[in-house]
């Protein structure tokens, strides 16, 4: 029997036959390719999803007891200034040390953005119109220029992504990073299903596949040998980001701090919610263990309940940001995967009987993914950081509108304006306060507020609407 009876064979057996449909038509190249992505795919996996989710779907409801959890909050009280303080000091030990490595996702195929490439690729700052990735890699540098240290990075891909990443790392010669502190790692993919639970083909000789979540990140550490990499460099402690939050303080040293004094798992960062209908899911105690609850799960008195103080109950909005600890991240994994998978309802090109391809108007289909931070059920002890947003997140998600390049330029000028103001340096505002006219500084130039005061001095700098600093 050839490779493709065999395979055929299995995907009969799973009731998924029909994917060779359109077999006859292929030309020899077509079908080798064919081939090598049906091998990619995980079929008892995706039937089992298909059992859970379409053959015995149950209504996801959100059920249980919900409490708040416990953060720490913005210092400001001198108690909590002072051990903001010793955090920091702890975290600088652990960055000097070299005992940090950073993982970065990058492997979603940021369908909202619409952009041609891998989301990192796209020119994002306000002046200079660096990328995503440029702008990482400045902040990075900067880090390690200030620790004395190397900070490895663990980049996940995803198959729809990788080679381009790659790519522009290597044309831009890695942004001045050392090539071997850069590890790339590729995510799993799984194959969308219809309302039958069906493979979908997006082509004569191609199932739509899309990466499994950001939860994809624990299973492809390990099976990339990304894990033993960090262990091979003595790693202890991971800085978890995502690609497009251009605001991120990466490898904030007070986080890091919390939570290594904490002795904690895996930890967050968190911001308040703006009002209680933001699309950002809370971390909480669900039936006693922690989670992100969805915005979607909670009810509309849980969403509107209020502290004494007016302040909102459950504020604690999570921004994506994690510390693991390395054995943390080996346990999740030593046995397998253990995150849950969750469904979505979603738009998913297809061929009709005749072989054409359809762009749907409505959901046609699920898309099965993972969550990071369902992790956080597994830990015993994690630590939830409040953090200023307007410091730490700004994502670029949507084409226009909120968490868009648009608001991401405005949110990095606005901080760079508030820094300059501290200088002395005189900042034109709207009528929302926002800063008018493009501000860049690169973290090469000044990290923080506190940098750029140590560089600059009052009447050395006016702002006419337009200002770069960088070290080049
Ligand atoms: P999002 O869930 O916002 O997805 O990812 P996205 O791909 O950027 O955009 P949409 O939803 O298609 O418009 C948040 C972060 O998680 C990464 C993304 O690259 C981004 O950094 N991610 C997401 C992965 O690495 N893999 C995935 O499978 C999904």
């Amino acid at each position: 029997m050839q490779d493709w009876e065999r395979l055929r064979e299995k995907f009969n057996q799973a009731g998924q036959g029909h994917v060779f449909r359109f077999w006859n038509e292929l030309s020899e190249a077509e079908r080798r390719a064919f081939i090598e992505q049906l091998k990619r795919i995980d079929l008892d996996l995706v039937n089992a999803l298909v059992r859970q989710f379409i053959k015995n779907p149950k209504r996801k409801k959100f059920e249980g007891e919900l409490k708040t959890a416990e953060v720490i909050s913005i210092p400001g009280t001198p108690e909590e200034i002072a051990r903001a303080k010793l955090a920091k000091e702890t975290g600088e030990e652990a960055l000097r040390s070299g005992k940090v490595g950073l993982i970065l996702v990058a492997g979603g195929q940021g369908t909202r953005l619409g952009h041609p490439g891998p989301k990192g690729t796209f020119p994002i700052t306000p002046v200079k119109h660096k990328s995503l990735f440029q702008w990482h890699a400045e902040k990075i540098r900067a880090m390690e220029k200030r620790y004395n240290t190397e900070l490895p990075w663990y980049i996940m891909t995803s198959e729809v992504n990788d080679r381009q990443t790659r790519d522009f790392f290597r044309d831009h010669n890695y942004f001045g990073l050392n090539p071997d502190q850069i590890f790339f790692f590729v995510q799993d993919i799984l194959p969308a299903v219809d309302e039958e639970g069906k493979i979908i083909l997006d082509g004569k000789g191609s199932v739509f596949t899309s990466p499994n979540g950001h939860g994809g990140t624990l299973l492809a550490l390990r099976k990339s040998g990304a894990l033993a990499d960090m262990k091979r460099r003595g790693l202890e402690q991971l800085f978890y980001f995502q690609v497009d939050n251009v605001l991120v303080k990466i490898a904030d040293p007070v986080f890091i701090g919390y939570h290594v004094l904490e002795k904690a798992e895996m930890s967050s960062k968190v911001v308040s919610k703006r009002y209680p209908h933001e699309k950002l899911g809370v971390i909480g105690l669900h039936n006693g263990r922690l989670s992100v609850i969805e915005y979607s799960e909670l009810s509309e008195k849980d969403l509107h309940a209020r502290n004494p103080d007016g302040s909102l109950k459950y504020n604690a909005g999570s921004i994506a940001i994690h510390m693991f600890r390395l054995d943390f991240l080996e346990a999740e994994t030593e046995k397998g995967f253990k995150l849950p998978y969750h469904i979505a309802h979603k738009k998913i090109p297809y061929l009709d009987e005749t072989g054409r391809r359809i762009e749907p108007q409505e959901p046609n289909g699920y898309k099965f993914e993972t969550f990071i931070f369902d992790a956080l059920k597994d830990t015993t002890v994690s630590v939830i950081m409040e953090t200023k947003r307007e410091e730490d997140f700004s994502p670029v998600k949507n084409k226009g509108g909120e968490d868009s390049p648009r608001t991401a330029r405005r949110d990095l000028t606005d901080l760079f304006g508030r820094w300059l103001e501290k200088a002395g340096i005189e900042i034109p505002r709207d009528a929302n306060g926002h800063v008018i006219g493009a501000i860049e500084i690169s973290p090469l130039f000044a990290l923080d507020e506190e940098e750029l005061l140590r560089k600059i001095k009052p009447g050395e700098i006016s702002f006419n609407g337009t200002l770069y600093l960088g070290d080049e």
